[in-house]
């Protein structure tokens, strides 16, 4: 019921009524948050690979960690943002499709594995900052992170496909 109340209000806000109305404002937005998924995931894909010591093996695991994470949250940060952006333009409909609640489940999920990551192995680095052959959980860290992410853009890209009529 709050649920349905809170969207009902969005729906209603001024804020929203420009998204939904304004001829521009849905496509910058869908197009920023496009592109800073291609930016995000491509480095995404880098550390999960490095995690699995695919490739820049002989680079520091800790080195990778640390010039990769200021782009990895930027790219997150304009994702959120954009993403919260575009579903207020219609949040009924948005949040009517299984696609839309299954995609914001597997962020939390994405979420969680960062945390198991960071409190495991990821806070012993300098343990096995060169070996060439990972330890097994960053492995699975890697694995699981890249499975997520693809589900969350084929669960993104499924949501427009599962609309109500307008
Ligand atoms: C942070 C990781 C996220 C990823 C990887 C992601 C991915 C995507 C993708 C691939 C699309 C399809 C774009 C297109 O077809 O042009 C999309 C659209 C969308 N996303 Fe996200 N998204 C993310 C976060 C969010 C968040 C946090 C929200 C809202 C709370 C959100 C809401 C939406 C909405 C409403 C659409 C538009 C669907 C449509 O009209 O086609 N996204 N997202």
């Amino acid at each position: 019921m709050f649920l349905a109340n809170f969207l009902q209000w969005l729906h209603d806000t001024q804020f929203s009524i420009t998204m939904r109305e304004s001829l521009y404002a849905e496509p910058i937005v869908e197009t920023l948050h496009v592109l800073t998924l291609t930016l995000f995931l491509g480095f995404a894909v880098l550390l999960d690979l490095r995690l699995l010591g695919v490739v820049m093996r002989r680079r520091r695991m800790s080195e990778v960690l640390r010039q990769l994470n200021p782009w990895l949250i930027a790219g997150f940060v304009v994702m959120i943002v954009t993403g919260v952006l575009l579903f207020s333009g219609d949040p009924i409909s948005f949040y009517s499709t299984a696609f839309f609640k299954v995609k914001m489940i597997m962020l939390v999920l994405a979420g969680v594995n960062v945390l198991i990551f960071n409190s495991t192995i990821g806070r012993r680095t300098a343990e096995w900052d060169l070996d060439a052959n990972t330890p097994r959980a960053a492995k699975i860290a890697g694995i699981v992170s890249m499975v997520l992410w693809v589900a969350i853009v084929a669960a993104g890209r499924a949501i427009a496909y599962a609309l109500p009529p307008p």
